[in-house]
């Protein structure tokens, strides 16, 4: 059910989303095929998988493993190519009325920045969302856990970049981290972070055969899902603090319904993307959550996000 008095519209960018549920850069959104499903959905807006200059396979299979508590994949960033997906953008915009944000990992920074540029000059894509915290292509350390190197990569990026530009964050474990990654952010031309990547190479067990359930990497992979939902909200909470006030926060981790979209909202989150529930249930779960969450701002008496975003309580 649909309460049309309760808002769950937001903005962020320069964006205007419907709803500030959304798909998170990773499960089914690979192919056009995905990318419309999105669209046709309830999400508020189509975010892409991360994307690589060439198109990938991905590491082996079994990549992607999930219980109860959440998941763990190592999937390798497989990909159609940056090219693929700025290709598909005048499309999208004009069959669906959300905007269309475009995931852009690529193994170097030289090629972060031919694809920045060449996505720049196509004005179907919406914006961009770096990911400077992938786990999983052996030898390649996640950027953002090298704060020297962020300053690079930003200095760089934000020559070329003209869009509206996002960062995917890991989770930071330490109050120093937090302070250091945001005293850096604050110093870019920054529009939103998204908060938080899976949580790096964690071990994930099949007792009964006493083996690892994914192949790549022996078994390590990015843990999602229920586990990671307490990190999540600290890494929101906390960067919400931190940040400039212009640079929007979006919430990733541990989304399974609607308490968990408030809780992040409570944390100050603008927009709550969801990753290992989608991947679980497909996108009707952007409406289900949609009206989980009403249904809670309703039993609040809360009418739009702006009435308890970023209000949680500390005593
Ligand atoms: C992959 C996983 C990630 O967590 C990420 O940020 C990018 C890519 C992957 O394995 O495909």
């Amino acid at each position: 059910m649909n309460d049309t008095n309760i808002s769950l519209a937001t903005a962020f960018a320069g964006l205007e989303l419907h709803s500030c549920l959304y798909n998170a850069s990773g499960p089914w959104c690979t192919t056009r095929e995905d990318l419309d499903s999105i669209g046709k959905s309830s999400s508020g807006a189509i975010l892409t998988k991360s994307c690589t200059l060439e198109e990938r396979a991905g590491n082996p299979s079994p990549r992607y493993y999930e219980n109860q508590l959440g998941s763990i994949n190592s999937m390798g960033l497989p990909n159609k190519g940056y090219k693929f997906y700025g290709e598909i953008a005048a499309d999208i915009q004009s069959d669906f009325d959300k905007p269309y944000l475009i995931s852009v990992s690529g193994l170097s920074l030289k090629n972060n920045l031919y694809m920045l540029a060449e996505l720049n000059g196509n004005s179907n894509v919406s914006a961009i969302e770096l990911n400077l915290s992938c786990p999983n292509v052996p030898g390649k350390p996640q950027t953002a856990y090298d704060f020297k190197q962020v300053v690079h990569v930003l200095t760089e990026v934000t020559k070329v970049n003209a869009k509206p530009l996002g960062i995917k964050l890991p989770p930071y474990f330490d109050i120093i981290h937090f302070e250091e990654m945001a005293a850096i952010i604050n110093e870019f031309e920054v529009s939103f972070v998204t908060c938080v990547n899976s949580i790096g190479n964690g071990l994930v067990i099949d007792v009964e055969k006493e083996a690892v359930v994914i192949r790549p990497k022996g078994g390590f992979g990015g843990i999602g899902g229920d586990y990671i939902k307490p990190t999540a909200l600290a890494n929101v909470r906390k960067f919400r603090e931190l940040l400039r006030k212009d640079i929007a926060v979006i919430a990733c981790g541990g989304v399974k319904n609607g308490v968990d979209a408030f809780e992040h909202i409570l944390c100050g989150a603008d927009a709550v993307q969801i990753g290992t529930q989608y991947h679980r249930e497909g996108t009707s779960c952007f409406s289900r959550i949609a009206a989980e969450l009403q249904d809670i701002m309703k039993n609040k008496g809360y009418a739009k996000l702006s009435d308890f975003k970023g209000k949680l309580i500390q005593y």
